[in-house]
C-alpha cells in the first residue's frame, strides 16, 4: 500500500466517522415515505386506473427497460426521484396505492400520472380539458381512506404520520402543461399560478392537520428545456432561446411558479412553527445536471432530444413513446430526456444526488 492510497483510506475513514457522528445527531427516525404527485413520481397508479390505465404508454416497454427490465407504470426507463429518496433513507421502494396486492409497510404512493393540483372543474370552467382522475384533492381522499384503514384515533394517526416523510409533489406542472398543449398563452397560464400554489398549500395544510410534521414540497423543472415545450414553440427566432437552447419565456414562467410556491410555503411555516416544510429546488438541480452533462458522461449533442423519440407529445397518440413505430435509443444512460415529457433514470439519479442529501439535515426532529 503506497502512501497516497493509505492516506486516502485514512481520510475516507475519518470522513465516514464524521458523517456517522453528524448523522446520529441530526437524523430523525423516518419509517415511512408517503408521496402525492404526478407522473414524475407515479410508480404504478395511473396504469391501474380503469378503463384507460392499462392502455397507457407506461404500461408497455420501453418504459422500465433499464429498471427493473419490464414496465411498472413508472414514466421513465427506470427509477424516479422517489425511488432514490427511498434508497437514501434505507427503505424499500414505495408501492403504488392502487396495487392492492402490495405491501405499504414502509410507505405508500398516491401519485397519478396526469394529475393536476387544481381540480378538473377549475379548468373546465375555462374551456380546458384535463384528466378527471388523480387530481390532488382526489389523492387527498385516497390518503384519508388509507389513513383510516391503519389508525383510528388522532393520536394513533399522528404517531404514524410523525414517523413519515411526505412528498407533496412535484405537482402543478400539469396545470401548466395541459393549458399550454391546448393553445393557451403563457400570459394566461401565469394568472393560474397563484391558484395552483394555493391548491398545493391547502393540501399540505390538510396533511399537517392530520398529524404530519415533515413535508417536502418540490418545485417545477425548467420546462423550457423540455422537448414538448421546444416543439410547441419551435421557431427560428434565436432570441427566444437562452444559452442552453431552452425557451426563455417558458423557463421564466417556471421561475415565477417556483417563487410563488415558496411564498405560499413560507406562510405555511408561520402557520405551523415546528413543522418541517422543505422546498426542494428541482429547477436548479436540473440545470446543474444539464451544465455538468459532459462530466457526467451524457452526450452533449442530444441534451435536448429524448431517448424515446416521440414524434408528438400527446400520450394517447400512436406517435408517442411506447408504440412500436417510435424509435428508442440504445443508451438511455447518456440522455437527460426520456420521452419528451419525462426524464431518464440517469437524469433522475443525478438530480437526486443534488436534492436528497439536502432534505434530511433540514428536518426538525
Ligand atoms: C393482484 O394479484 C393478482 C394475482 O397475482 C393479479 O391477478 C391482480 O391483477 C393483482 N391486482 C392488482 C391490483 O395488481
Ligand atoms: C374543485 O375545487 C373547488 C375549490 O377548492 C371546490 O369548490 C369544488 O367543489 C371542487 N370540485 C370538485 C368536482 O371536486
Ligand atoms: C384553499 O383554501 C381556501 C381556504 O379554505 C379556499 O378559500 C380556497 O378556495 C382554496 N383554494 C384552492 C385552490 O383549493
Ligand atoms: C424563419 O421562418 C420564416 C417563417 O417560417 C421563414 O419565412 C424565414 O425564411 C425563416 N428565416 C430563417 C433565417 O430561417
Ligand atoms: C452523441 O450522439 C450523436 C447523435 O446521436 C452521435 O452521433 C454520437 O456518436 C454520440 N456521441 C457519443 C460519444 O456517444
Amino acid at each position: 500500500m503506497n502512501f497516497s492510497v493509505s492516506f486516502a483510506v485514512i481520510l475516507n475513514i475519518c470522513v465516514t466517522i464524521l458523517v456517522a457522528t453528524e448523522a446520529t445527531k441530526i437524523l430523525c427516525p423516518i419509517k415511512t415515505l408517503i408521496q402525492l404527485g404526478d407522473s414524475l413520481s407515479d410508480t404504478g397508479n395511473a396504469i391501474r386506473l380503469l378503463p384507460v390505465g392499462p392502455t397507457l404508454p407506461a404500461a408497455r416497454l420501453p418504459y422500465g427497460k433499464t429498471f427493473p427490465g419490464l414496465p411498472t407504470g413508472r414514466w421513465s426507463d427506470g427509477r424516479l426521484i422517489i425511488d432514490y429518496a427511498a434508497m437514501g433513507l434505507g427503505l424499500p421502494l414505495v408501492n403504488p396505492y392502487f396495487n392492492k396486492n402490495a405491501s405499504f409497510r414502509n410507505g405508500v404512493n398516491f401519485a397519478v400520472a396526469g394529475a393536476t393540483a387544481l381540480n378538473a372543474s377549475f379548468f373546465l370552467s375555462r374551456g380546458i380539458i384535463v384528466p378527471s382522475v388523480g387530481s390532488l384533492d382526489l389523492q387527498l381522499r385516497s390518503f384519508r381512506t388509507y389513513l383510516a384503514s391503519i389508525c383510528s384515533t388522532p393520536p394513533e394517526c399522528g404517531d404514524y404520520l410523525r414517523r413519515a416523510l411526505i412528498f407533496v409533489g412535484e405537482i402543478g406542472g400539469n396545470d401548466i402543461n395541459f393549458p399550454l398543449s391546448q393553445g393557451r398563452s403563457l400570459e394566461e397560464i401565469r394568472t393560474y399560478i397563484p391558484f395552483i400554489n394555493q391548491a398545493i398549500a391547502n393540501a399540505t395544510r390538510d396533511i399537517i392537520r392530520a398529524g404530519a410534521t415533515r413535508l417536502v414540497v418540490p418545485g417545477n423543472f425548467p420546462i423550457g428545456c423540455f422537448p414538448f415545450v421546444l416543439a410547441a414553440f419551435s421557431n427560428n427566432d434565436s432570441t427566444m432561446y437562452d444559452e442552453l437552447g431552452c425557451v426563455r419565456s417558458a423557463n421564466n414562467l417556471a421561475i415565477y411558479q417556483n417563487s410563488n410556491l415558496q411564498i405560499a410555503l413560507e406562510a405555511l411555516r408561520r402557520e405551523f412553527p415546528g413543522v418541517s416544510i422543505i422546498y426542494v429546488d428541482y429547477y436548479n438541480a436540473f440545470l446543474t445536471t444539464f451544465r455538468l452533462a459532459p462530466l457526467f458522461g451524457l452526450n452533449r449533442t442530444t441534451l435536448l432530444t429524448p431517448c424515446c423519440k416521440s414524434r408528438q407529445y400527446n400520450l394517447l397518440n400512436s406517435e408517442f413513446c411506447g408504440n412500436p413505430t417510435v424509435p428508442v435509443c440504445s443508451n438511455p444512460g447518456q440522455y437527460i430526456h426520456w420521452d419528451g415529457l419525462h426524464l431518464t433514470q440517469e437524469a433522475y439519479r443525478r438530480i437526486s444526488q443534488f436534492v436528497i442529501p439536502n432534505i434530511l439535515p433540514t428536518v426538525i426532529c
